[in-house]
């Protein structure tokens, strides 16, 4: 079976009611830091400025942008086919915003100097950072400022999502366990040959999570329990749970991609810096005291000419 297409995996995580995607999910911390960011690089915005936001999933940073600065004329560009209004609830600023669904960063339809902003959060990276760079710097005004945070190799959510991957990778592999689930169910397997393969995944020495195979064998379990009384239903959910997984997996082997080290921040710099543009970039820690946990790089800049 076929991985998801790289949009679609991410048309499906945006079609919840979610705001945030690259933030661990034990604390908000992460999110709290990334939040006065962006309020306190709208607040140095002026009033009825116009904003361009890439990649920008379900408007996280517009959200935090106009909640210190409703004035702010925002678009918002993302390749999935997103849509915010409909599923993200509670977050009212999300109403003013101008969504631009399925709209790939090197297809923009902007006049050139539209815009006094330019933001991204875990996000120009992922269409390539400094090619994506190059084609959206024309859209700044001249002295228009721009400020992305970008994936480091090195941060909490890259290191973290190692392990997940692997797991991903053994629930999803060729004839594994939810490939035969969904032959069980379409009469193409026997239902022994399932459970000895989830016994010898519990024993052999994998990684497993609760998050992640837990849940899993959890909905595993409700699919076989319902099947003799509702055995399309069953099928369909077995299938859903699949496609989740698969995109999961697929998200989080793009995620990793998405890291930038210091030679291909530096790479960026000159790129960016050979167009006019006055850039710099530093590394992005939680606490910048302690120093102990990535966010990502902070990566700022202006316009010259
Ligand atoms: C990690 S999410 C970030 C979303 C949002 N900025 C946030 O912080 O929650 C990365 C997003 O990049 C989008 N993306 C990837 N390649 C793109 C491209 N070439 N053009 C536009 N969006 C792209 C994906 O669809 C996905 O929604």
């Amino acid at each position: 079976m076929n991985q998801p297409q790289n949009t679609n995996a991410w048309s499906l995580y945006w079609s919840e009611d979610r705001l945030y995607s690259c933030v661990a999910q034990s604390s908000d911390e992460d999110q709290k830091t990334l939040n006065k960011l962006w309020q306190d690089f709208s607040q140095e915005l002026e009033p009825n400025s116009r904003v361009l936001d890439l990649a920008t999933g379900n408007g996280a940073v517009a959200d935090a942008l106009l909640s210190v600065n409703n004035s702010l004329q925002v678009d918002a560009v993302d390749k999935a086919s997103i849509d915010p209004k409909k599923f993200v609830k509670d977050h009212g600023n999300l109403a003013n915003v101008n969504f631009h669904a399925e709209t790939d960063i090197f297809d923009l339809s902007f006049k050139p100097s539209t815009f006094d902003a330019i933001t991204s959060q875990f996000g120009i990276e992922y269409a390539g950072l400094s090619e994506a760079s190059v084609q959206v710097m024309p859209y700044l005004k001249v002295a228009g400022r721009f400020q992305f945070v970008v994936h480091h190799a090195q941060s909490g959510i890259i290191l973290s999502s190692a392990n997940k991957i692997i797991e991903f990778e053994q629930l999803t592999q060729q004839s594994g366990i939810l490939e035969t689930l969904i032959d069980v169910l379409g009469g193409k397997a026997e239902f022994a040959q399932l459970e000895a393969m989830g016994q010898n995944y519990l024993k052999q020495d994998l990684i497993r999570s609760e998050q992640i195979s837990g849940q899993v064998f959890a909905g595993i379990e409700r699919v076989i329990n319902g099947f003799a009384s509702k055995p399309k239903e069953s099928l369909e959910l077995a299938v859903a749970m699949d496609l989740r997984v698969r995109s999961e997996l697929t998200r989080l082997v793009q995620l990793t991609a998405a890291g930038q080290n210091s030679d291909t921040m530096t790479a960026w710099l000159e790129k960016v810096s050979a167009m006019g543009v006055e850039a710099a970039f530093s590394p992005l820690y939680l606490d910048p005291i302690k120093q102990d946990y990535l966010l990502g790089w902070l990566a700022t800049g202006v316009r010259r000419k």
